[in-house]
């Protein structure tokens, strides 16, 4: 790490690298923290560390988080990873913030989400909502501050911190600013949903960045399209390139590009070789014995798409009865974002209809779908070693990196069956099979196409899918960013 405090780079995300817990002693002990942006990020970021330091700021989650934040601990993760900065935000406004605004408006806007017969509806209870938005991402944009000198690099992440970007400029002019969006983004009739004055804010927040970046070439255009829409009248002017373009807005700027993120399959590989893959991989095994295995692995996701992945997969068993007894569906769904009423629900129907499906086709030696809803890593990548099909159908999705981590895993080589609606489509088209999520009977066609398909062209599919992730990987995603902002 040099001492030259301008080469410093400051990630700011709501889900940090690391969170704490009470050790049985009552004190704090940190563990690495979860989800796709980590370990996305992680990876580039051993390098950038070497070189001019990283320091990551994060939303405390937890009770043990909000200690440790207040004790102002920094916790490190591996030697050489990036420490963390936790930010102790008012439990209610961050509830507000993140399950409010973040979580049910803005996620559902970009993943078009909405039961528009019934929601959005956007009345007092928003606007408090939104106060509270705008207070987390100041309290960011205030830490972000504090630690910058000129010259600093940030890299802010996601839809939680639209607007901190602004926010950072007005406080520190001389900072360079990149702003990377996980999800996809809405089409600009879909976006117009928000309240006109949040849809103008939430692109004036992300202009106040010098680089913006998407998964796909896909969302940057939608991007470019909400900005010639909502901001328009208001004088924006927007030149487009191949991959993304530039919006000049409000005297400055703003450079606007795709930027997929791949995976490193040597280190992922590698990973699959452990001794708790092995593990969980001898204990999928037997159930499944030599029957063809269909893989899912999910967060219980409302844009996951399990539903209609789960009667596709009933369809496939009613309509081609050559299966039943053939193949077994792994499908793994760990938990997420419980506090909101529309997930927990979701949940429970994800259990009612596979119980539905092992009660209609299930036998005394055979279960067709094994569902599991644990969050348990080392199990998701054995999983994929065993895959034989993997099902990957979102509703929407700003890249999707399971559809990468499949193939990439599957001993054999796997057929994969894609929603055209993922990011990862872009990055891998033709080499999956690709379905129109909606479409549950095409669907089932693919599992039946992926199933029947020989043995050496899953192979080919798959190594195609692994240089494809390969060119993209971790490390060259966070560099090609940070060279945009040079
Ligand atoms: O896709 C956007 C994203 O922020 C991912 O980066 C992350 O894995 C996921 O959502 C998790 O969301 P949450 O932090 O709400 O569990």
């Amino acid at each position: 790490m040099t001492d030259d405090p301008s080469r410093l780079v400051l990630v700011a995300s709501n889900r940090g690298p690391v969170s704490f817990s009470f050790a049985p002693d009552g004190s704090l002990a940190a563990r690495r923290g979860g989800g796709g942006l980590v370990s996305g990020l992680m990876p580039g970021l051993a390098a950038v560390a070497a070189d001019g330091g990283v320091l990551w700021l994060c939303a405390a989650l937890s009770d043990a988080d909000r200690v440790a934040a207040r004790l102002g601990e920094r916790a490190h993760g591996a030697p050489g990873e990036a420490p963390v900065r936790m930010l102790d935000i008012p439990q209610d406004t961050f509830a507000a913030a993140y399950n409010g605004i973040a979580n049910s408006v803005l996620w559902f806007v970009h993943h078009l989400l909405f039961d528009t017969p019934v929601k959005p509806r956007f009345d007092a209870a928003f606007r408090r909502d939104w106060a509270a938005y705008v207070a987390y991402n100041q309290a960011f944009a205030d830490a972000l501050a504090e630690e910058s000198v000129t010259g600093t690099r940030v890299l802010v992440q996601d839809y939680h911190l639209a607007l901190a970007p602004r926010m950072l400029r007005d406080l520190r002019p001389g900072i360079r600013i990149a702003h990377f969006e996980h999800t996809p983004w809405a089409p600009p009739d879909y976006y117009r949903l928000l309240p006109d004055d949040i849809a103008a804010a939430v692109l004036d927040g992300m202009l106040g960045a010098d680089h913006l970046g998407f998964h796909s070439q896909r969302w940057a255009a939608a991007f470019l399209d909400c900005c010639e829409a909502v901001l328009g009248a208001r004088g924006v002017r927007i030149s487009r390139s191949g991959t993304g373009g530039e919006v000049s807005y409000r005297g400055r700027v703003t450079g606007v590009a795709a930027h997929p993120l791949g995976v490193d399959a040597g280190a992922l590989r590698a990973r699959g070789q452990e001794a708790d893959v092995r593990t969980a991989a001898a204990v999928l095994s037997g159930p499944v014995g030599e029957r063809q295995v269909i893989v899912r692995i999910d967060r219980t996701e409302l844009s996951k798409n399990i539903l209609r992945g789960l009667a596709a997969y009933r369809e496939l068993l009613a309509t081609r009865p050559q299966w039943r007894g053939q193949v077994v569906h792994l499908a793994l769904a760990y938990p997420s974002r419980s506090g909101l009423a529309e997930y927990r629900a979701y949940t429970e129907r994800v259990h009612d209809l596979a119980r539905e499906i092992n009660a209609e086709f299930g036998t005394d030696d055979w279960d067709p779908l094994i569902l599991d809803l644990k969050d348990d890593y080392p199990r998701s990548l054995a999983a994929c070693g065993l895959a034989d099909v993997m099902i990957v159908n979102p509703i929407r999705d700003g890249m999707n990196l399971v559809a990468q981590e499949g193939p990439i895993l599957s001993e054999r080589g796997c057929a994969l069956v894609l929603s055209r609606e993922a990011g990862a489509a872009s990055l891998i088209g033709d080499s999956a099979l690709l379905v129109n999520p909606y479409d549950v009977s095409a669907t089932a066609e693919a599992l039946h196409a992926g199933l029947c398909m020989a043995a050496g062209e899953r192979q080919r599919r798959s190594a195609a899918v692994t240089a494809a992730a390969s060119a993209q990987a971790p490390q060259r995603w966070l560099a090609d960013q940070l060279a945009a902002l040079s």
